[in-house]
């Protein structure tokens, strides 16, 4: 039996492996756009676990595995066993033991490994404090389609150093682009992170330096989940912060703007750049479904290149 695979990071594939994915999401789109019905995962389950809320990781899951023939299982911790203090290692045996494959959104990044090392199929990050590598498939999808191959590009981060933030300075590595980030002090991505991609990474805590001439701006909100309470002090600290027109005309011409939404307006983004021309923020919610479809094929039944292989065997 081959080695069960994990998706916890951008790291857990390698660089070809992501090209795959998005050349394959792209292709699964255009299918899926033309009416073609194709049900790899006929019969097979997915379990979705939400500790916290979602939208567009939710619709795009449960429409995805649905379109692929399968069926997503909502499982809420507020009213399952895991809610009520049952170990992690033990969920994982149970709900793995009768399932294909699961989707986590949970605050610790240490309760996804900790998932994984116990579970007996894929387990998917759907967002954790640290990471949130399932929207990087489909933001990397979406410049693709947008702008061509991202490689040698720029792209500039502006905001609080969170889950969103460690996601793009991971596909920076293994996308093959440079990443800018800018964010208040205080407010900077892990230290650890940011010393192993050093190489891919700079940054700065001023709006201006870090978007000039960029192929791409990136924001995400300044309080995430789990950080409510901080929203006033955070309103104050990332005031200088906001992606506006005026950032906007500092970057390439024919930069394109993106946010994992949900966005606050006025906030980390302008209306008129949210709703601009240069926005492909919509695209990108959509591309959510498309990449998930790829991501979930890929860890059930496999890669691009090992159906290819499969196939002509
Ligand atoms: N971008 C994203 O993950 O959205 P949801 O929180 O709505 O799932
Ligand atoms: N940084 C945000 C992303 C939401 C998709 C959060 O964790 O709430």
């Amino acid at each position: 039996m081959s080695k069960i695979r994990h998706f916890l990071t951008l790291m857990d594939f390698t660089p070809d492996e992501l090209q795959q994915l998005v050349q394959r999401a792209i292709e699964m789109k255009k299918q899926w756009k033309s009416g073609e019905i194709y049900e790899p995962l006929k019969n097979m389950t997915l379990a979705m676990i939400f500790e916290k809320s979602s939208t567009r990781t939710r619709v795009s899951f449960e429409a995805g595995m649905n379109q692929l023939g399968g069926h997503a299982m909502f499982l809420s911790t507020r009213d399952t066993q895991l809610g009520r203090g049952e170990p992690i290692e033990d969920s994982a045996r149970v709900i793995s033991s009768m399932v294909d494959a699961v989707m986590i959104r949970t605050f610790g990044h240490d309760i996804v490994e900790k998932f994984a090392a116990h579970s007996s199929v894929p387990v998917i990050n759907a967002l954790t404090d640290d990471f949130h590598p399932c929207q990087l498939l489909a933001d990397m999808m979406t410049y693709e389609e947008h702008r061509g191959s991202i490689r040698g590009k720029t792209a500039a981060y502006v905001g609080d150093g969170n889950n969103m933030c460690h996601s793009w300075m991971n596909a920076a590595k293994q996308f093959g682009f440079h990443l800018n980030i800018a964010c208040p002090e205080g407010y900077e991505p892990n230290s650890e992170l940011m010393e192993t991609l050093r190489e891919h990474v700079t940054l700065y805590h001023n709006i201006a330096d870090a978007v000039k001439g960029v192929d791409v701006v990136v924001t995400d909100v300044w309080a995430s989940m789990g950080q409510e309470q901080e929203q006033k002090i955070r309103e104050k600290a990332f005031k200088h912060f906001k992606v506006d027109s005026a950032a906007m005309a500092l970057a390439d011409k024919d930069a394109i703007f993106m946010h994992c939404l949900p966005a606050h307006r006025e906030e980390e983004v302008s209306t008129a750049v949210l709703e601009g021309p240069q926005s492909v923020v919509w695209d990108e919610a959509e591309n959510r479904l498309h990449a998930q479809k790829a991501l979930l094929e890929a860890l059930v039944i496999g890669l691009p290149s090992q159906l290819s292989l499969q196939k002509a065997s």
